[in-house]
């Protein structure tokens, strides 16, 4: 009997290869460049699987384009990317990978969390230029972290991971989601529940953690960075357009936060031209999950989904299992 086919948009990793290639005829794209969306869906029109990457799009046109397809998984936890409800309606099961990346992203909002408010990159910028005359007093002066207040937006696992770690700072932790969690919860990371205002109002630093959604979209705009201290960091690790980098850069313009640390973008791969240059900002290629042991372990997650449905079983991390009845 012939293997069913899939179309893997990414070469992954060995790990991930070893159960695609023992379960599929596996057609991997393994230029450099990224495949254009023609080639996708030229290449997916006879596949029984996609396994893609958060930057390419399963919406409507796609699935349209690949009558046999059977299932959509996505390397990555935030299925942005996948039109969920068109993937029901045409049967497709669509997959993502929650959990294996909660703890390396919450050490990578920290990690920008710490070098924004002790202006690592510039540190760093300054040393390479040669130009350092050497310690003085008042060079590069940012702000404690220690003993400071700090705001999660999303209390989901990530944001959760975050507060953990907060405790070693002696920080006082502001939270805001949907809905409070449990009371054991808050008192074990010693998080406080408080409205949307409240936490703008009163944190250090207002770390992101939502998915992005028709109601996450410019969460933080304008009305958000004038409730904010002056002296406050924003951190954006969730998706970029829960920020309006435009109303960002006007808001570090007139000074009315300190400083942000972005990790994704609005426009992906650009960035507001605005941003670019500002000292006052620290920019990385989002990266937030990209360790060896989380990219593997997110890549055959994915892997292990198409196979599951190939095998007669519910892929574990299907988003319209119930929808589809499996
Ligand atoms: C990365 O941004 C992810 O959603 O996994």
């Amino acid at each position: 009997m012939s293997k069913p086919k899939v179309l893997v948009t990414r070469p992954l990793f060995p790990e991930a290869r070893a159960i695609l290639d023992e379960r599929f005829d596996v057609e991997y794209w393994t230029q450099a460049d990224r495949i254009s969306r023609g080639e996708l869906l030229r290449r997916v029109a006879d596949k029984d699987a996609l396994v893609c990457l958060l930057t390419e799009k399963a919406d409507d046109e796609l699935l349209a384009a690949a009558p046999k397809l059977r299932i959509v998984a996505t390397v990555s936890v935030g299925y942005d990317n996948i039109d969920v409800p068109a993937c029901t309606r045409r049967k497709v099961v669509a997959t993502h990978t929650p959990g294996v990346l909660d703890e390396t992203t919450a050490d990578f909002a920290w990690t920008l969390l710490m070098a924004v408010a002790r202006r690592l990159v510039e540190g760093d910028a300054w040393m390479r230029s040669g130009a350092w005359p050497g310690w003085d007093l008042d060079q590069l002066l940012g702000g404690d972290v220690w003993g400071k207040t700090l705001g999660i937006i999303g209390f989901g696992r990530i944001g959760r991971g975050v507060a953990r770690r907060a405790q070693g700072f002696q920080m006082r932790i502001l939270y805001h989601d949907q809905a409070r969690v449990p009371l054991d919860a808050e008192r074990e990371l010693h998080a406080e529940f408080a409205d949307r205002d409240r936490l703008l109002r009163e944190s250090d630093f207002v770390t992101l953690h939502v998915p992005l959604l028709p109601e996450t979209r410019h969460l933080i705009s304008t009305e958000a960075f004038e409730k904010m201290k002056r002296t406050a960091y924003l951190i954006n690790t969730s998706r970029g357009p829960v920020v309006d980098e435009a109303a960002l850069a006007e808001a570090l313009d007139r000074k009315k936060i300190a400083g942000a640390a972005l990790d994704v973008y609005e426009h992906e791969p650009k960035v507001h031209p605005a941003l670019v240059a500002r000292k006052d900002v620290i920019l990385a290629p989002h990266i937030a999950s990209a360790t060896v042991e989380t990219r593997t372990k997110m890549a055959v997650m994915a892997a292990t989904n198409a196979a599951a449905l190939f095998e007669g079983r519910r892929p574990p991390n299907a988003l319209n299992a119930d929808a589809l009845g499996l």
